[in-house]
């Protein structure tokens, strides 16, 4: 019996792997965390799974679940939002089930950032711009920050940021960019990536606390830094007509020349 934690994706049923969707569809359980994975990506369950909403279970619960189908020799699906490597409170769950033994694995999926990336049709990290993209969150009423890891320290750095589980403490966040950033700095909300009611909001920091619709809560990510006007950045080396490199040499000369196979 093996406990298969997949990454569900952003919203859209369709973005998920073709091994999370396999994977889902070979298990006779699935578990998945209802608040955010959408329910059409239950579709590929099979005929007669035992599917069940953890939205409403405490962990014990949830690893009563998982007990009770490996003492019935079940594969589960275990689904979380986006991917799992990001508040999918999958390392709680992983740690309980090392402690009794029972195997899992893990197959990623498209997190909210890159959802959020793709409907802005923007790259995040451009050259002579920004080259670091910070994943990250304010505290919330279950979840305290550890005390370095505070926007003021990542505005500090100018490196492009993916503020999550924050669109209701806006006020604060514009509080802590603005002095690093500037108010001008571009800013934009994404809701619902991928969801057929997705809202792009484009702001500046400036303006950020009072560009947030009615209704625009929750599913909501915050990006910010100057990577967001996507304007005002060079082109990379990697394509560059002139730059010498493993696939492209210059000359017989290059250090490169032995290394290709002449095909790109
Ligand atoms: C508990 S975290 C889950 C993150 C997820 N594991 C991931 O890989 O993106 C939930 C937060 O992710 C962001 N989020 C998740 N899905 C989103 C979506 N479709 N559009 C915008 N933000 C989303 C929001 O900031 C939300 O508050």
């Amino acid at each position: 019996m093996t406990v298969h934690f997949i990454g569900a994706g952003p919203g859209a049923p369709d973005l998920l792997t073709l091994r999370g969707r396999d994977l889902i569809a070979a298990c006779p359980v699935c578990l998945y965390a209802g608040s955010l994975v959408p329910e059409a990506v239950l579709d590929h369950c099979p005929k007669g799974a035992r599917i069940v909403n953890t939205a409403s279970l405490d962990l014990d619960a949830i690893i009563a679940e998982i007990r009770a189908a490996d003492q019935a020799g079940l594969d589960v699906a275990r689904l979380h939002s986006g991917d799992l490597s990001v508040w999918s409170a999958m390392g709680e769950q992983i740690r309980r089930l090392r402690a009794e033994g029972i195997a899992f694995t893990v197959t990623p999926g498209v997190p909210a950032f890159a959802a959020a990336a793709a409907a802005l049709g923007a790259e995040l990290t451009l050259p002579g711009v920004a080259q670091s993209l910070v994943l990250t969150r304010t505290p919330g009423r279950a979840s305290s920050m550890p005390p370095k890891e505070t926007l003021v320290n990542f505005a500090a750095t100018g490196a492009t940021l993916a503020i999550h589980l924050s669109i209701q403490n806006a006020a604060q966040v514009v509080a802590d960019l603005a002095p690093d950033y500037g108010g001008d700095c571009p800013v934009a909300i994404v809701w619902r990536a991928s969801w057929p009611d997705q809202r792009i909001i484009r702001t500046t920091i400036a303006g950020l606390a009072s560009a947030i619709p009615e209704g625009v809560t929750r599913t909501a990510l915050i990006l910010v830094g100057p990577a967001l006007a996507q304007e005002g950045f060079g082109e990379s080396c990697l394509y560059a007509a002139d730059y010498d490199r493993r696939y492209r040499p210059q000359s017989a000369n290059s250090p490169w020349a032995e290394w290709t196979d002449g095909d790109d």
